[in-house]
Protein backbone atom coordinates (compact mmCIF):
# COMPACT_ATOMS: atom_id res chain seq x y z
CA UNK A 1 0.00 0.00 0.00
CA UNK A 2 1.08 3.31 -0.90
CA UNK A 3 2.44 5.80 2.38
CA UNK A 4 -0.60 8.30 1.40
CA UNK A 5 -3.21 5.61 1.55
CA UNK A 6 -1.72 3.88 4.63
CA UNK A 7 -2.01 7.23 6.67
CA UNK A 8 -5.68 7.90 5.24
CA UNK A 9 -6.36 3.97 6.39
CA UNK A 10 -5.05 3.67 9.49
CA UNK A 11 -7.08 6.89 10.72
CA UNK A 12 -10.01 5.28 9.22
CA UNK A 13 -9.80 1.71 10.78
CA UNK A 14 -9.82 3.48 14.00
CA UNK A 15 -12.64 6.05 12.97
CA UNK A 16 -14.80 2.03 11.94
CA UNK A 17 -13.32 0.55 15.44
CA UNK A 18 -14.90 3.01 17.62
CA UNK A 19 -18.51 3.13 15.70
CA UNK A 20 -18.20 -0.31 16.54
CA UNK A 21 -17.32 0.16 19.90
CA UNK A 22 -20.36 2.55 20.49
CA UNK A 23 -22.66 0.38 18.55
CA UNK A 24 -21.43 -2.40 20.65
CA UNK A 25 -22.95 -1.15 24.17
CA UNK A 26 -25.56 -0.04 22.62
CA UNK A 27 -26.49 -3.56 21.63
CA UNK A 28 -25.79 -4.44 25.60
CA UNK A 29 -28.82 -2.82 26.59
CA UNK A 30 -31.35 -5.25 25.41
CA UNK A 31 -30.27 -9.32 26.28
CA UNK A 32 -31.47 -10.40 22.35
CA UNK A 33 -28.46 -8.37 21.04
CA UNK A 34 -26.08 -8.07 24.20
CA UNK A 35 -23.83 -11.99 22.71
CA UNK A 36 -23.89 -9.82 19.11
CA UNK A 37 -23.01 -6.43 20.94
CA UNK A 38 -20.34 -7.96 22.32
CA UNK A 39 -18.74 -9.70 19.15
CA UNK A 40 -18.87 -6.50 17.50
CA UNK A 41 -17.31 -4.63 20.29
CA UNK A 42 -14.48 -7.35 19.95
CA UNK A 43 -14.20 -6.72 15.96
CA UNK A 44 -13.74 -2.89 17.08
CA UNK A 45 -10.60 -4.15 18.85
CA UNK A 46 -9.16 -6.49 16.84
CA UNK A 47 -9.53 -3.68 14.04
CA UNK A 48 -7.91 -1.37 16.30
CA UNK A 49 -4.85 -3.47 17.66
CA UNK A 50 -4.13 -4.35 13.78
CA UNK A 51 -4.33 -0.77 12.90
CA UNK A 52 -1.85 0.21 15.85
CA UNK A 53 0.54 -2.65 14.99
CA UNK A 54 0.53 -1.66 11.14
CA UNK A 55 1.05 1.90 12.33
CA UNK A 56 3.83 1.95 14.68
CA UNK A 57 5.85 -0.55 12.25
CA UNK A 58 6.84 -2.43 15.42
CA UNK A 59 8.83 -5.20 16.11
CA UNK A 60 5.99 -7.96 16.55
CA UNK A 61 7.37 -10.96 17.61
CA UNK A 62 6.85 -10.21 21.33
CA UNK A 63 3.49 -8.19 20.67
CA UNK A 64 2.34 -11.72 18.88
CA UNK A 65 3.82 -13.80 22.25
CA UNK A 66 2.09 -11.15 24.50
CA UNK A 67 -1.34 -11.76 23.15
CA UNK A 68 -0.90 -15.44 22.75
CA UNK A 69 -0.07 -15.91 26.40
CA UNK A 70 -2.23 -13.17 27.98
CA UNK A 71 -5.39 -14.79 25.65
CA UNK A 72 -4.75 -17.92 26.54
CA UNK A 73 -4.86 -17.11 30.29
CA UNK A 74 -7.69 -14.60 29.65
CA UNK A 75 -9.45 -17.14 28.19
CA UNK A 76 -8.94 -19.60 30.42
CA UNK A 77 -9.88 -17.56 33.27
CA UNK A 78 -13.23 -16.56 31.59
CA UNK A 79 -14.06 -20.12 30.74
CA UNK A 80 -13.54 -21.66 34.65
CA UNK A 81 -14.42 -18.77 36.78
CA UNK A 82 -17.49 -19.36 38.95
CA UNK A 83 -20.57 -16.83 38.13
CA UNK A 84 -20.00 -16.30 41.80
CA UNK A 85 -16.49 -15.31 41.25
CA UNK A 86 -17.51 -12.70 38.92
CA UNK A 87 -16.72 -9.30 40.72
CA UNK A 88 -13.27 -10.83 41.60
CA UNK A 89 -12.35 -11.31 38.24
CA UNK A 90 -13.44 -7.90 36.89
CA UNK A 91 -11.96 -6.31 39.86
CA UNK A 92 -8.72 -8.10 38.58
CA UNK A 93 -9.03 -6.98 35.09
CA UNK A 94 -9.43 -3.38 36.24
CA UNK A 95 -6.64 -3.45 38.34
CA UNK A 96 -4.24 -4.95 34.88
CA UNK A 97 -6.06 -2.05 33.10
CA UNK A 98 -5.06 0.30 35.36
CA UNK A 99 -1.78 -1.45 35.31
CA UNK A 100 -0.77 -1.05 31.99
CA UNK A 101 -2.15 2.59 30.87
CA UNK A 102 -0.28 3.77 34.20
CA UNK A 103 3.17 1.97 32.55
CA UNK A 104 2.15 3.12 29.17
CA UNK A 105 2.60 6.76 31.45
CA UNK A 106 6.24 5.06 33.32
CA UNK A 107 7.49 4.34 30.04
CA UNK A 108 6.85 7.90 28.29
CA UNK A 109 8.07 9.77 31.63
CA UNK A 110 11.24 7.94 31.67
CA UNK A 111 11.65 7.64 27.91
CA UNK A 112 11.08 11.96 27.70
CA UNK A 113 12.56 12.68 31.52
CA UNK A 114 14.46 9.79 32.31
CA UNK A 115 18.30 10.00 33.52
CA UNK A 116 19.38 12.82 35.52
CA UNK A 117 18.86 16.88 33.42
CA UNK A 118 16.38 15.05 31.85
CA UNK A 119 13.92 16.98 29.56
CA UNK A 120 11.44 19.17 30.93
CA UNK A 121 7.79 17.90 30.21
CA UNK A 122 5.74 19.75 27.42
CA UNK A 123 2.84 20.97 28.89
CA UNK A 124 -0.02 18.71 27.49
CA UNK A 125 1.92 15.13 26.89
CA UNK A 126 3.20 16.04 30.64
CA UNK A 127 -0.11 16.59 32.20
CA UNK A 128 -1.55 13.33 30.17
CA UNK A 129 1.32 11.69 31.63
CA UNK A 130 0.56 12.75 35.25
CA UNK A 131 -3.38 11.84 34.87
CA UNK A 132 -2.03 8.36 33.92
CA UNK A 133 0.38 7.73 36.03
CA UNK A 134 -2.39 8.84 39.21
CA UNK A 135 -5.13 7.00 38.15
CA UNK A 136 -3.29 3.81 36.74
CA UNK A 137 -1.70 3.08 39.82
CA UNK A 138 -4.76 4.47 42.34
CA UNK A 139 -6.68 2.05 39.75
CA UNK A 140 -4.48 -0.83 40.25
CA UNK A 141 -3.80 -1.27 43.79
CA UNK A 142 -7.64 -0.02 44.75
CA UNK A 143 -8.53 -2.87 42.67
CA UNK A 144 -6.30 -5.44 43.92
CA UNK A 145 -7.74 -4.37 47.58
CA UNK A 146 -11.04 -5.03 46.31
CA UNK A 147 -10.53 -8.57 45.06
CA UNK A 148 -8.87 -9.27 48.83
CA UNK A 149 -12.22 -8.25 50.40
CA UNK A 150 -14.45 -10.02 47.85
CA UNK A 151 -12.00 -13.07 48.02
CA UNK A 152 -11.45 -12.40 51.60
CA UNK A 153 -8.00 -12.07 51.83
CA UNK A 154 -8.74 -8.51 53.47
CA UNK A 155 -11.38 -7.40 55.96
CA UNK A 156 -14.39 -6.78 54.17
CA UNK A 157 -15.40 -5.25 57.70
CA UNK A 158 -15.94 -1.07 56.65
CA UNK A 159 -13.26 0.98 58.91
CA UNK A 160 -14.65 4.46 60.15
CA UNK A 161 -11.65 5.53 61.69
CA UNK A 162 -10.95 9.17 60.40
CA UNK A 163 -7.46 8.98 60.63
CA UNK A 164 -7.48 6.70 57.27
CA UNK A 165 -9.49 9.29 55.40
CA UNK A 166 -7.26 11.77 56.92
CA UNK A 167 -4.12 10.16 55.35
CA UNK A 168 -5.91 9.60 52.16
CA UNK A 169 -6.60 13.41 51.72
CA UNK A 170 -2.95 14.01 52.65
CA UNK A 171 -1.52 11.63 49.90
CA UNK A 172 -3.68 13.26 47.34
CA UNK A 173 -2.22 16.63 48.06
CA UNK A 174 1.16 15.32 47.79
CA UNK A 175 0.98 13.42 44.76
CA UNK A 176 -0.73 16.34 43.30
CA UNK A 177 1.69 18.70 44.10
CA UNK A 178 4.75 16.61 42.73
CA UNK A 179 2.56 16.13 39.46
CA UNK A 180 2.26 20.14 39.43
CA UNK A 181 5.94 20.16 39.83
CA UNK A 182 6.93 17.72 37.49
CA UNK A 183 4.99 19.33 34.96
CA UNK A 184 5.62 22.87 35.93
CA UNK A 185 9.09 23.43 36.88
CA UNK A 186 11.54 20.21 36.11
CA UNK A 187 12.01 16.74 35.43
CA UNK A 188 13.02 14.68 38.85
CA UNK A 189 12.94 10.98 38.88
CA UNK A 190 12.52 10.88 42.61
CA UNK A 191 9.99 12.49 42.87
CA UNK A 192 7.85 11.07 39.84
CA UNK A 193 8.39 7.72 42.00
CA UNK A 194 7.32 9.19 45.00
CA UNK A 195 4.38 10.39 42.99
CA UNK A 196 3.55 6.70 41.91
CA UNK A 197 4.53 5.54 45.30
CA UNK A 198 1.97 7.98 46.68
CA UNK A 199 -0.79 6.84 44.20
CA UNK A 200 -0.29 3.42 45.44
CA UNK A 201 -0.68 4.05 48.90
CA UNK A 202 -3.84 6.06 47.84
CA UNK A 203 -5.68 3.18 45.99
CA UNK A 204 -5.03 1.05 49.24
CA UNK A 205 -6.75 3.90 51.76
CA UNK A 206 -9.24 4.41 49.39
CA UNK A 207 -10.80 1.00 49.02
CA UNK A 208 -9.42 -0.18 52.35
CA UNK A 209 -12.32 1.59 54.83
CA UNK A 210 -15.13 0.69 52.44
CA UNK A 211 -17.32 -2.64 53.44
CA UNK A 212 -17.21 -5.81 51.70
CA UNK A 213 -21.21 -5.19 50.88
CA UNK A 214 -20.03 -2.22 48.80
CA UNK A 215 -17.57 -3.53 46.68
CA UNK A 216 -19.44 -4.25 43.30
CA UNK A 217 -20.27 -0.59 43.36
CA UNK A 218 -16.20 0.09 44.21
CA UNK A 219 -15.41 -2.01 41.31
CA UNK A 220 -17.91 -0.54 38.72
CA UNK A 221 -15.94 3.00 40.30
CA UNK A 222 -12.70 1.50 39.26
CA UNK A 223 -13.60 0.31 36.31
CA UNK A 224 -14.44 3.82 35.36
CA UNK A 225 -11.17 5.02 36.61
CA UNK A 226 -9.50 2.31 34.52
CA UNK A 227 -11.02 4.25 31.07
CA UNK A 228 -9.80 7.29 32.40
CA UNK A 229 -6.36 5.97 32.60
CA UNK A 230 -6.97 4.31 29.17
CA UNK A 231 -7.69 7.48 27.79
CA UNK A 232 -5.17 9.27 29.63
CA UNK A 233 -2.71 6.45 27.63
CA UNK A 234 -4.53 8.00 24.77
CA UNK A 235 -3.27 11.35 25.04
CA UNK A 236 0.28 9.98 25.68
CA UNK A 237 0.73 8.10 22.91
CA UNK A 238 -1.48 9.99 20.54
CA UNK A 239 -4.08 7.15 19.90
CA UNK A 240 -7.30 8.38 19.19
CA UNK A 241 -8.71 4.75 19.68
CA UNK A 242 -7.45 4.40 22.92
CA UNK A 243 -9.04 7.95 23.66
CA UNK A 244 -12.36 7.05 22.28
CA UNK A 245 -12.58 3.47 24.30
CA UNK A 246 -11.05 5.02 27.76
CA UNK A 247 -13.37 7.65 27.38
CA UNK A 248 -16.60 5.11 26.69
CA UNK A 249 -15.49 2.79 29.48
CA UNK A 250 -15.19 5.78 32.07
CA UNK A 251 -18.53 7.39 31.21
CA UNK A 252 -20.17 3.73 31.24
CA UNK A 253 -18.41 2.74 34.57
CA UNK A 254 -19.38 6.06 35.92
CA UNK A 255 -23.26 5.24 34.94
CA UNK A 256 -23.21 2.00 36.17
CA UNK A 257 -22.13 3.24 39.38
CA UNK A 258 -25.47 5.89 39.32
CA UNK A 259 -27.41 3.14 38.76
CA UNK A 260 -26.66 0.69 41.51
CA UNK A 261 -26.17 3.48 44.22
CA UNK A 262 -29.93 4.67 42.98
CA UNK A 263 -30.90 0.87 43.52
CA UNK A 264 -29.53 0.96 46.66
CA UNK A 265 -31.67 4.26 47.39
CA UNK A 266 -27.90 5.74 48.24
CA UNK A 267 -25.40 8.34 46.98
CA UNK A 268 -21.67 7.43 46.20
CA UNK A 269 -20.84 9.82 48.86
CA UNK A 270 -22.97 7.77 51.43
CA UNK A 271 -20.95 4.29 49.88
CA UNK A 272 -17.51 5.71 49.76
CA UNK A 273 -17.22 7.47 53.02
CA UNK A 274 -20.34 6.09 55.56
CA UNK A 275 -18.61 2.74 56.93
CA UNK A 276 -21.82 1.28 55.83
CA UNK A 277 -21.33 -3.19 56.66
CA UNK A 278 -19.48 -2.45 59.78
CA UNK A 279 -19.54 -5.39 62.12
CA UNK A 280 -21.17 -8.81 61.12
CA UNK A 281 -22.22 -8.44 57.45
CA UNK A 282 -21.81 -12.14 57.74
CA UNK A 283 -23.08 -13.34 60.90
CA UNK A 284 -24.52 -16.53 61.85
CA UNK A 285 -28.09 -17.03 62.31
CA UNK A 286 -30.62 -14.10 62.62
CA UNK A 287 -31.82 -13.07 65.88
CA UNK A 288 -34.84 -14.55 66.21
CA UNK A 289 -35.96 -13.71 69.65
CA UNK A 290 -39.68 -15.42 70.50
CA UNK A 291 -40.63 -14.70 66.54
CA UNK A 292 -41.20 -18.24 65.01
CA UNK A 293 -40.44 -18.92 61.12
CA UNK A 294 -42.95 -21.56 59.60
CA UNK A 295 -41.05 -24.34 57.91
CA UNK A 296 -42.46 -25.97 54.56
CA UNK A 297 -42.00 -28.95 52.80
CA UNK A 298 -41.72 -30.13 49.23
CA UNK A 299 -44.88 -31.97 49.20
CA UNK A 300 -46.83 -28.72 50.53
CA UNK A 301 -45.21 -26.63 48.07
CA UNK A 302 -45.69 -28.29 45.65
CA UNK A 303 -49.62 -27.92 46.22
CA UNK A 304 -49.45 -24.08 46.98
CA UNK A 305 -47.53 -23.91 43.61
CA UNK A 306 -49.18 -26.09 41.32
CA UNK A 307 -52.72 -25.00 42.01
CA UNK A 308 -51.75 -21.04 41.86
CA UNK A 309 -52.96 -18.88 39.46
CA UNK A 310 -49.40 -16.12 39.28
CA UNK A 311 -46.07 -17.10 40.73
CA UNK A 312 -43.05 -14.96 40.56
CA UNK A 313 -40.09 -16.29 41.29
CA UNK A 314 -37.11 -14.16 42.73
CA UNK A 315 -33.26 -15.18 42.41
CA UNK A 316 -31.01 -13.84 44.93
CA UNK A 317 -27.18 -14.52 45.65
CA UNK A 318 -27.98 -17.74 46.76
CA UNK A 319 -29.37 -18.97 43.39
CA UNK A 320 -25.77 -18.07 42.32
CA UNK A 321 -24.47 -20.17 44.90
CA UNK A 322 -26.59 -23.21 44.67
CA UNK A 323 -26.57 -22.46 40.54
CA UNK A 324 -29.79 -23.21 40.29
CA UNK A 325 -31.01 -21.18 37.44
CA UNK A 326 -31.98 -24.36 35.50
CA UNK A 327 -33.37 -26.03 38.26
CA UNK A 328 -35.89 -22.78 38.53
CA UNK A 329 -36.93 -22.63 34.89
CA UNK A 330 -37.58 -26.49 34.85
CA UNK A 331 -40.16 -26.05 38.04
CA UNK A 332 -41.39 -22.38 35.85
CA UNK A 333 -41.97 -24.51 33.24
CA UNK A 334 -43.44 -27.06 34.76
CA UNK A 335 -45.97 -24.84 36.15
CA UNK A 336 -46.70 -23.14 33.00
CA UNK A 337 -47.44 -26.04 31.53
CA UNK A 338 -50.36 -26.51 34.16
CA UNK A 339 -51.83 -23.10 33.13
CA UNK A 340 -50.54 -21.04 36.26
CA UNK A 341 -48.98 -17.74 34.91
CA UNK A 342 -45.21 -17.22 36.20
CA UNK A 343 -42.40 -14.61 35.67
CA UNK A 344 -39.19 -13.75 37.35
CA UNK A 345 -39.04 -10.80 39.58
CA UNK A 346 -35.23 -9.46 39.22
CA UNK A 347 -33.94 -6.47 41.72
CA UNK A 348 -31.41 -4.53 40.04
CA UNK A 349 -29.17 -5.63 43.12
CA UNK A 350 -29.96 -9.17 43.65
CA UNK A 351 -26.76 -10.97 43.52
CA UNK A 352 -23.27 -9.31 43.66
CA UNK A 353 -22.70 -7.37 40.51
CA UNK A 354 -25.00 -5.37 38.30
CA UNK A 355 -26.91 -8.20 36.09
CA UNK A 356 -25.93 -10.81 37.83
CA UNK A 357 -29.54 -12.76 37.93
CA UNK A 358 -30.19 -11.45 34.19
CA UNK A 359 -27.00 -13.55 32.93
CA UNK A 360 -27.87 -16.47 35.30
CA UNK A 361 -31.40 -16.59 33.98
CA UNK A 362 -30.21 -16.19 30.42
CA UNK A 363 -27.92 -18.69 30.80
CA UNK A 364 -30.66 -21.50 31.53
CA UNK A 365 -32.89 -19.78 28.51
CA UNK A 366 -35.60 -18.03 30.70
CA UNK A 367 -37.86 -16.33 27.64
CA UNK A 368 -37.10 -12.54 28.14
CA UNK A 369 -41.30 -12.19 28.26
CA UNK A 370 -41.23 -13.51 31.99
CA UNK A 371 -38.81 -11.32 33.23
CA UNK A 372 -39.83 -8.27 35.39
CA UNK A 373 -38.49 -5.33 37.65
CA UNK A 374 -39.86 -4.62 41.28
CA UNK A 375 -41.99 -1.71 39.28
CA UNK A 376 -44.34 -3.85 37.39
CA UNK A 377 -45.32 -6.63 39.92
CA UNK A 378 -45.09 -4.24 43.39
CA UNK A 379 -48.08 -2.62 42.46
CA UNK A 380 -50.35 -6.19 42.21
CA UNK A 381 -48.45 -7.74 45.13
CA UNK A 382 -52.08 -8.76 46.64
CA UNK A 383 -52.87 -10.61 43.61
CA UNK A 384 -49.61 -12.43 43.52
CA UNK A 385 -50.65 -15.96 44.85
CA UNK A 386 -47.49 -17.34 45.73
CA UNK A 387 -44.04 -15.50 45.70
CA UNK A 388 -41.07 -17.79 45.85
CA UNK A 389 -37.95 -16.55 47.08
CA UNK A 390 -34.89 -18.47 45.61
CA UNK A 391 -32.03 -17.59 47.34
CA UNK A 392 -32.78 -13.53 48.08
CA UNK A 393 -32.47 -11.99 51.46
CA UNK A 394 -31.53 -8.26 51.60
CA UNK A 395 -34.11 -7.28 48.35
CA UNK A 396 -37.25 -8.40 49.89
CA UNK A 397 -36.69 -7.46 53.42
CA UNK A 398 -39.29 -5.00 54.41
CA UNK A 399 -37.14 -3.09 56.81
CA UNK A 400 -35.98 -1.09 53.78
CA UNK A 401 -39.56 0.03 53.66
CA UNK A 402 -40.81 -0.01 56.87
CA UNK A 403 -37.17 1.52 58.63
CA UNK A 404 -35.60 4.18 57.26
CA UNK A 405 -32.90 4.09 59.90
CA UNK A 406 -31.95 0.14 59.10
CA UNK A 407 -28.89 0.19 57.10
CA UNK A 408 -30.88 0.05 53.89
CA UNK A 409 -33.69 2.06 54.55
CA UNK A 410 -34.97 3.44 51.54
CA UNK A 411 -34.02 0.58 49.24
CA UNK A 412 -36.63 -0.28 46.88
CA UNK A 413 -36.99 -4.02 47.39
CA UNK A 414 -39.47 -6.47 45.78
CA UNK A 415 -42.20 -6.61 48.05
CA UNK A 416 -43.08 -10.38 48.52
CA UNK A 417 -44.45 -9.60 52.07
CA UNK A 418 -46.92 -8.44 50.70
CA UNK A 419 -48.34 -11.57 48.30
CA UNK A 420 -51.02 -14.11 49.65
CA UNK A 421 -48.13 -16.68 50.17
CA UNK A 422 -44.36 -16.32 50.10
CA UNK A 423 -42.19 -19.05 50.39
CA UNK A 424 -38.34 -18.09 51.05
CA UNK A 425 -35.99 -21.34 49.52
CA UNK A 426 -32.57 -20.69 51.87
CA UNK A 427 -30.59 -23.17 54.08
CA UNK A 428 -31.34 -21.19 57.41
CA UNK A 429 -32.56 -17.75 58.62
CA UNK A 430 -29.04 -16.43 57.97
CA UNK A 431 -28.59 -12.98 57.13
CA UNK A 432 -27.78 -11.40 53.93
CA UNK A 433 -25.22 -9.30 52.84
CA UNK A 434 -26.57 -6.63 54.47
CA UNK A 435 -25.66 -8.40 57.74
CA UNK A 436 -29.60 -7.42 59.25
CA UNK A 437 -32.56 -9.78 60.12
CA UNK A 438 -35.57 -10.16 58.00
CA UNK A 439 -38.60 -9.97 59.70
CA UNK A 440 -40.50 -11.25 56.25
CA UNK A 441 -39.22 -14.44 57.84
CA UNK A 442 -41.30 -14.75 60.66
CA UNK A 443 -44.86 -13.58 58.99
CA UNK A 444 -47.87 -15.18 59.19
CA UNK A 445 -48.18 -16.00 54.87
CA UNK A 446 -44.42 -16.75 54.92
CA UNK A 447 -43.36 -20.06 54.35
CA UNK A 448 -39.44 -21.14 54.73
CA UNK A 449 -38.21 -24.02 52.38
CA UNK A 450 -34.72 -24.70 54.40
CA UNK A 451 -32.10 -26.47 52.02
CA UNK A 452 -29.99 -25.60 49.25
CA UNK A 453 -31.57 -23.57 46.33
CA UNK A 454 -31.02 -26.64 43.87
CA UNK A 455 -31.66 -29.49 46.02
CA UNK A 456 -35.41 -27.62 47.03
CA UNK A 457 -35.91 -26.75 43.87
CA UNK A 458 -35.15 -30.04 42.42
CA UNK A 459 -37.47 -31.32 45.17
CA UNK A 460 -40.52 -29.35 44.56
CA UNK A 461 -40.83 -30.29 40.96
CA UNK A 462 -40.66 -34.00 41.99
CA UNK A 463 -44.07 -33.38 43.78
CA UNK A 464 -45.30 -31.03 40.99
CA UNK A 465 -45.12 -33.56 38.22
CA UNK A 466 -47.27 -36.17 40.83
CA UNK A 467 -49.83 -33.57 41.21
P1 LIG B 1 -28.34 -11.55 50.08
O1 LIG B 1 -29.14 -10.56 50.81
O2 LIG B 1 -26.87 -11.45 50.12
O3 LIG B 1 -28.80 -12.99 50.61
C1 LIG B 1 -28.42 -14.15 49.97
C2 LIG B 1 -28.97 -15.31 50.76
O4 LIG B 1 -28.68 -16.47 49.98
C3 LIG B 1 -28.32 -15.52 52.09
O5 LIG B 1 -29.09 -15.02 53.15
C4 LIG B 1 -28.11 -17.05 52.17
O6 LIG B 1 -28.85 -17.56 53.26
C5 LIG B 1 -28.70 -17.56 50.87
N1 LIG B 1 -27.92 -18.65 50.28
C6 LIG B 1 -26.58 -18.76 50.18
N2 LIG B 1 -26.26 -19.91 49.60
C7 LIG B 1 -27.42 -20.56 49.34
C8 LIG B 1 -27.74 -21.80 48.74
N3 LIG B 1 -26.79 -22.65 48.30
N4 LIG B 1 -29.04 -22.15 48.61
C9 LIG B 1 -30.00 -21.31 49.06
N5 LIG B 1 -29.76 -20.12 49.63
C10 LIG B 1 -28.48 -19.75 49.77
O7 LIG B 1 -28.74 -11.61 48.53
P2 LIG B 1 -29.70 -10.68 47.68
O8 LIG B 1 -31.08 -10.68 48.25
O9 LIG B 1 -29.48 -11.12 46.27
O10 LIG B 1 -29.14 -9.21 47.90
C11 LIG B 1 -27.90 -8.77 47.35
C12 LIG B 1 -27.13 -7.95 48.37
O11 LIG B 1 -25.85 -7.61 47.82
C13 LIG B 1 -27.83 -6.65 48.72
O12 LIG B 1 -27.55 -6.28 50.04
C14 LIG B 1 -27.17 -5.68 47.76
O13 LIG B 1 -27.24 -4.32 48.19
C15 LIG B 1 -25.75 -6.18 47.83
N6 LIG B 1 -25.05 -5.64 46.66
C16 LIG B 1 -25.31 -6.11 45.45
C17 LIG B 1 -24.75 -5.49 44.36
C18 LIG B 1 -25.08 -5.96 42.99
S1 LIG B 1 -24.63 -5.03 41.81
N7 LIG B 1 -25.75 -7.05 42.79
C19 LIG B 1 -23.88 -4.42 44.53
C20 LIG B 1 -23.61 -3.98 45.83
C21 LIG B 1 -24.21 -4.61 46.89
P3 LIG B 1 -28.46 -18.97 53.92
O14 LIG B 1 -27.04 -18.86 54.30
O15 LIG B 1 -29.42 -19.11 55.05
O16 LIG B 1 -28.69 -20.02 52.85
Amino acid sequence: MEMSGFSTAIPLAYLASAVLFILGIKRLSHPDTAAGGNRLAAIGMLLAVIATLLESGLEYTWIIAGVAIGGLIGGVMARTVKMTAMPEMVAVFNGFGGAASGLVAVGEYLRVAGGAGGETLAIDSGVSIMAGTLIGAVTFSGSMIAFGKLQGFVTGNAISNPLVKFSAGLLLGVAVVLAVYLVGFESNLVFYWSLIAAALILGVLFVIPIGGADMPVVVALLNSYSGLAAASAGFVLGNNALIISGALVGASGLILTGIMCRAMNRSLANVLFSAFGTGSATAGRAADGDRVATPIEAEDSAMVLGYASQVIFVPGYGLAVAQAQHRVRELADLLTERGVSVRYCVHPVAGRMPGHMNVLLAEANVPYEQLCEPEDVNPDMENIDVAVVVGANDVVNPLARDDPSSPIGGMPIIETDRAKTCIVIKRSLSVGYAGIDNPLFYLRNNRMFFGDASDALARITEEVKQL
